[in-house]
């Protein structure tokens, strides 16, 4: 059975690869044996943690929304190793990354900038599909690929606006309407890739993960983990057996699928 889990061999593009999440996405596909092709626009950290990383894997900087961009990644995964097997599209913003210092009155739904929300699905949904148009028909062409792409519990629940009211009854923000409208959108492109190229042997499915604990305040972990069946927010290493999973033969039959990995919160 542990050898239907190895990607020995198996070469992996992840996108937003120096994140919270990326640089794990990263280390749970070098662990089982890939390449990995490690893409983010951030140049110096990029190289410092592909150099952790090891010799084998490869720092690539790029703007994922710059088509050219992409291109390019193909040329050289084409010349160096014929095509890819594993695309992970991790690579996302949301309003907080983009705009830290937003005001509750900028984060309300009647105030949400055309801008911002062109923006949100230019780099969450536009180059997602551009990637995967790209770098899965390398795969379409070599009959075999796993394509997995990271959405988030806001793609398939609407957010529930009192998570960010403190305990003083204070509304910090509201989470913007362009992410999980963005978030929704990678299911569907996932479902419409998986029967689009299932017949040439290229799977498709998402991760949607729950909240990731990452130095936010008590109140609001309080209010997260309470709100969660496992009775806590994520830790960055949780998903990397769902992804070996998705990333390997051990999920040869499995595609179109969203599997949640969010501690039950979208289940009830
Ligand atoms: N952290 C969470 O709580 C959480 C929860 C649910 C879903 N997710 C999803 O997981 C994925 C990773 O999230 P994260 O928390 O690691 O985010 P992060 O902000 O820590 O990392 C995102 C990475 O993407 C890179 N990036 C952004 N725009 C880019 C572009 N145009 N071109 C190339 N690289 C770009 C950034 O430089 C950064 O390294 C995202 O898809 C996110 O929506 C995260």
């Amino acid at each position: 059975m542990s050898a239907s889990f190895s990607l020995e061999g198996r070469v992996a593009v992840v996108t937003g690869a120096t994140g919270l999440l990326g640089i794990q996405h990263c280390k749970t596909l070098a662990d089982a044996g890939a390449t990995v092709y490690a893409v983010d626009m951030q140049e110096e950290p990029l190289h410092t943690f592909v150099r952790e990383l090891g010799d084998q894997h490869v720092p690539y900087v790029l703007d994922v929304t710059s088509a050219e961009g992409v291109l390019g990644l193909r040329d050289q995964l084409k010349s160096n190793h014929g095509g890819v097997d594993i695309l992970v599209n991790n690579a996302a913003i949301n309003d907080m990354v983009e705009r830290p210092n937003s005001t509750v009155h900028d984060s309300m739904f009647e105030n949400y900038g055309l801008d911002m929300f062109r923006r949100v699905m230019d780099v969450n949904v536009s180059s997602m599909f551009y990637t995967t148009q790209v770098l899965g028909e390398l795969m379409a062409l070599a009959g075999k690929g796993s394509i997995i792409n990271i959405g988030s519990t806001y793609g398939v629940a609407a957010p529930n606006q009192d998570l960010y009211r403190d305990v003083n009854g204070v509304q910090r923000f509201y989470k913007g309407v362009a992410y999980p409208v963005s978030k929704s959108a990678v299911i569907m492109m996932t479902r419409f890739i998986s029967t689009y190229w299932g017949p040439r042997g290229v799977r498709a499915n998402c991760i949607s993960p729950g909240g990731v604990q990452n130095g936010q305040e008590e109140w609001f972990v309080q209010q997260y983990s309470a709100r969660t069946p496992l009775g806590r927010m994520a830790l960055p290493d949780d998903f990397a057996g769902a992804l070996l999973f998705l990333a390997s033969d051990a999920s040869r039959y499995v595609t179109g699928q969203n599997l949640q990995v969010d501690g039950g919160w979208t289940t009830w």
